[in-house]
């Protein structure tokens, strides 16, 4: 008998056929005469409830049918009377593929605290909440190539080594083959990295962006979407060291096309989570709902599917950075210095200021514009007042900034003295530089902290629960 996975019995199975199913047991629970076994196979949430006749099995089998074991039940559909499902197997043939001794299985069927959960990381996946995040992060990452295949984008593939530091933050994970115990040093005793594997000092990609540039500029269109990695001794819910960024990189666009697109593509990618993902967005929502219980009233949070739907029906809000500065400076929490951080025009925006003007001025996303230089990257393009920058930062609630983006300085001349000024090294990036040599053009692009976006469609509020193993500082387990 062909194994037939959970979601397609539960969708299409009929009362009467004969069918093998495969999958672990979630819970057993039952009388002398009956036991109701839930048994889950990771292609839906839902359980196919498993109905076995005490009499027709022997007895040390269905004592080995504990939560975690690994079974394949062959048996014949039928109605379901019990609530909560349609139809359900009535075991013919019951075999245990993998036991799960119960006093050692981690995972038993009661409410474990997310803390718990990442520890036994390597096993989480077998929880309701984990198996609806990774499943919904599949779906997300499958929309993204979706949305970008079907206008013509190119997926293309940015190197995870590289010698360049693409932000000019210094943040990071050096790669190298020299002996840390006795490295070869050059005369002025400086370790030399012309006899490390790659010829010079190399290290982790922290952005895709400067190769995306080279290949927008002929393939018209592109984006990235692969690990990205940042050596900030950040520990809060919103970082990791190790994370995926999603980089398109477009030629002809100003800073408008890329908040246009950046606008779309987001809601696009929303749009196919409540489209495809229903059953796992409706559990997340409840279980959001029952933590938000013990909250008081004004800090509850807004329904997952009614704030993924209100992000889908409105416009974001669009402001320069100047002008979210006299927001702030305004606010009450300025005024009553509640804030933690200063802010005066020329500071870089902490995540309480993002969150202020997300989630209490406009309660609706906000795409702030213009920033000033001074915390910007050198790459960004420099606008007529030389003060402020084309860039773009997309602010969600909950999350503070979810993309970072701007128009890219296209003139060869106000590059390279801004590179200069920020003492970034022009003739190490030679090749960046030829594409302003050759052909400029107006060009835009940004980036997705695909993390970060997953945290916002699923309602969970730490970044650590949305990526199958996260590395963070001092954290580098399974
Ligand atoms: O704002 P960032 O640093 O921008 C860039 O890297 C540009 N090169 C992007 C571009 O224009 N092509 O990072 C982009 C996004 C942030 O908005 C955030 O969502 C995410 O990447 N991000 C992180 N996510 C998790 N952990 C971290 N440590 C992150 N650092 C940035
Ligand atoms: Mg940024």
């Amino acid at each position: 008998m062909a194994r037939l996975k959970i979601k397609n019995i539960l969708q299409q199975g009929k009362p009467g056929e004969k069918v093998t199913a495969k999958g672990w047991v979630r819970t057993k629970r039952g009388s002398k005469n009956v036991n109701f076994i839930a048994l889950n196979d990771g292609s839906t949430i839902l359980n196919l409830q498993i109905v076995a006749d005490v009499a027709n099995f022997n007895e040390e089998l269905l004592r080995d049918v504990t939560s975690g074991a690994a079974i394949s039940v062959l048996g014949e559909l039928a109605e379901s009377a019990g609530s909560g499902q349609n139809i359900e197997l009535i075991a013919n043939e019951i075999e245990i593929l993998g036991k799960a001794d119960p006093e050692k299985y981690p995972i038993q069927p009661k409410k474990h605290s997310l803390e718990f959960l990442r520890e036994n990381a390597h096993l989480r996946f077998r929880t309701n909440t984990f198996g609806a995040i990774f499943r919904i992060r599949h779906a997300m990452a499958f929309a993204v190539h979706n949305y970008f295949n079907n206008k013509g984008f190119n997926y293309l593939h940015t190197p995870i080594v590289t010698a360049s530091d693409a932000e000019g933050a210094g943040q990071m994970f050096r790669v190298s083959t020299l002996d840390p115990e006795n490295p070869p040093l050059t005369e002025k005793g400086r370790i030399d990295y012309s006899q490390d594997f790659f010829g010079k000092a190399t290290n982790l990609t922290v952005s895709g962006q400067l190769e995306g540039e080279l290949g927008a500029m002929a393939l018209g269109e592109i984006y990235t979407f692969g690990p990205t990695f940042r050596a900030e001794n950040s520990n809060t819910t919103r970082h990791l060291a190790e994370f995926w960024m999603i980089e398109p990189e477009m030629a002809f666009y100003d800073l408008k096309d890329n908040m246009d697109l950046a606008e779309e593509f987001l809601k696009s990618l929303i749009q196919y989570a409540l489209d495809n993902c229903m059953d796992d967005l409706q559990f997340l929502a409840g279980r959001l709902q029952q933590e938000e219980k013990n909250k008081p009233q004004d800090q509850r949070s807004m329904d997952l599917i009614e704030k993924l739907k209100f992000v889908l029906n409105n416009d974001f809000i669009r402001i320069t950075y100047t002008e979210a500065i006299d927001i702030l400076r305004n606010s009450k929490p300025f005024k009553k210095k509640k804030f933690q951080f200063h802010v005066e025009w020329g500071v870089d925006l902490q995540s309480e200021h993002e969150r202020y003007l997300v989630e209490k001025h406009f309660n609706c996303p906000v795409i702030l514009t213009d920033y000033p230089k001074g915390i910007k990257a050198f790459y960004m393009k420099q606008n007529d007042d030389g003060k402020t920058v084309g860039a773009m930062d997309v602010l969600f609630p909950q999350i503070g900034e979810i993309i970072g983006g701007s128009q890219r300085e296209e003139n060869l001349e106000k590059l390279e003295t801004r590179m200069n000024e920020m003492n970034i090294p022009t003739d190490e990036m030679w090749w960046y530089l030829d594409t302003r040599r050759f052909g400029s053009v107006e060009h835009s692009g940004f980036g997705l902290g695909f993390e970060r976006f997953i945290l916002f469609v699923t309602g969970m509020g730490n970044i650590r629960d949305v990526i199958a193993f996260p590395r963070t500082p001092k954290s580098a387990e399974f």
